[in-house]
């Protein structure tokens, strides 16, 4: 059938600072959450759309990772849109054609849905303006808020890879126009001395996530100490707002820390327990405890919900940090690899 409209966008993926962990209702946080939008590791993914029987209602679509066809992504992506079909009527009208690749190793042990979920989601909003041109002038900010409210619905994390250089997702007093249902740019309320924040993703192991982030939020469900843990991410949010605002990176990094072991501990005493790290993870963090003490440098780590580290640091302290990392820290990299990463740009449109 002949292609009538295709779209394209390359979306980044986000680290959190103050993590989501245990959601309710339709993909709703526990509590709120607040992330660094990254420049290397992102999804590029183009949504074409064709004709169709006019008569046939079924959702028609064919879905390429990497140019291959991938049935499993398919299913995933198919349950999204229907979800969501009523508020996309195109979803139903014509056959839809999805490619989608990732700037990162697929098995880098990476999380790649922030990523493909803003990106697609950056797809649907697009190809609806595009059908539907609206009369008045479409505005960047409706549209994002748009996007990142249904790369909510795809991933919750993917809410927060819509804007330049942070994002807010979930509500917080601190913040007026905060939201459960979307995530707010967070660029201009944070300090200069870290929007050139360098992001160095250290591989401790590439195979697949032992626990998918789904099972994680269900079992924040029964954890015994989730209510305390949702009053202290209250708390850590507000204290993370003022270090950002003010450029408090000694109070930012604390933080930081305490918010990675924080998600670990809660799946070391959920019910399965689960152990996430790995003996090359906590090597990892001892030398760059050591590091730390040793050179008074603000070098401090985050984990997302696996054994990889993100180092993260300001980009002034570049020379004295990339040496600590060759030396010290690769050799317990699976093949040495490290992803040499930093804040980015936020998404953009692509031919
Ligand atoms: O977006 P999900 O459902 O994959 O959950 C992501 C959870 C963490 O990455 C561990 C934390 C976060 O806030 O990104």
């Amino acid at each position: 059938m002949k292609e009538l409209k295709k779209v394209s966008w390359r979306s980044p993926s986000n680290i959190a600072l103050v993590k989501y962990w245990g959601k309710h209702g339709n993909q709703l946080p526990s509590n709120p959450s607040i992330s660094f939008t990254l420049d290397k590791c992102y999804s590029e993914t183009s949504l074409a759309i064709s004709e169709k029987d006019p008569k046939d209602r079924d959702i028609q679509l064919k879905f390429y990772f990497d140019k291959k066809e991938n049935l499993a992504f398919r299913i995933k992506i198919l349950s999204f849109f229907e979800g969501i079909a009523k508020d996309f009527p195109f979803l139903s009208q014509y056959a839809l054609s999805i490619h989608s690749t990732n700037s990162f190793p697929h098995s880098s042990g990476i999380a790649s849905s922030a990523s493909a979920m803003s990106a697609l989601a950056l797809c649907l909003c697009d190809m609806e303006a595009k059908l539907k041109p609206s009369k008045g002038k479409s505005e960047k900010d409706k549209f994002l808020r748009k996007a990142s409210y249904y790369a909510r619905i795809g991933s919750g994390s993917a809410s927060r890879s819509l804007y330049p250089v942070a994002s807010l997702w979930g509500e917080t007093d601190r913040v007026k126009a905060s939201s459960d249902e979307y995530a707010i740019p967070f660029e201009n309320e944070i300090h200069k001395s870290f929007k050139k924040y360098q992001n160095s993703i250290l591989i401790a192991s590439s195979a697949e996530k032992k626990v998918s982030s789904r099972v994680g939020h269900t079992l924040m469900k029964t954890n015994p100490f989730a209510k305390a843990r949702f009053k202290q991410a209250n708390s850590n949010m507000a204290d993370m707002i003022s270090a950002l605002r003010l450029g408090d990176i000694e109070k930012f990094g604390i933080i930081t820390e305490t918010e990675a072991m924080t998600l670990h501990a809660l799946m070391m005493c959920s019910s399965p327990n689960f152990i996430l790290m790995n003996p090359s993870t906590i090597a990892m963090i001892n030398k760059i405890k050591s590091f730390r003490e040793l050179t008074k440098l603000p070098v401090y780590f985050t984990l997302d919900a696996g054994p990889n580290i993100h180092l993260l640091y300001p980009e002034n302290i570049k020379s004295k940090v990339i040496p600590f990392i060759q030396s010290e820290l690769s050799e317990h990299c699976e093949n040495g690899r490290v992803i040499w990463d930093n804040i980015g740009k936020g998404p953009v449109s692509i031919k």
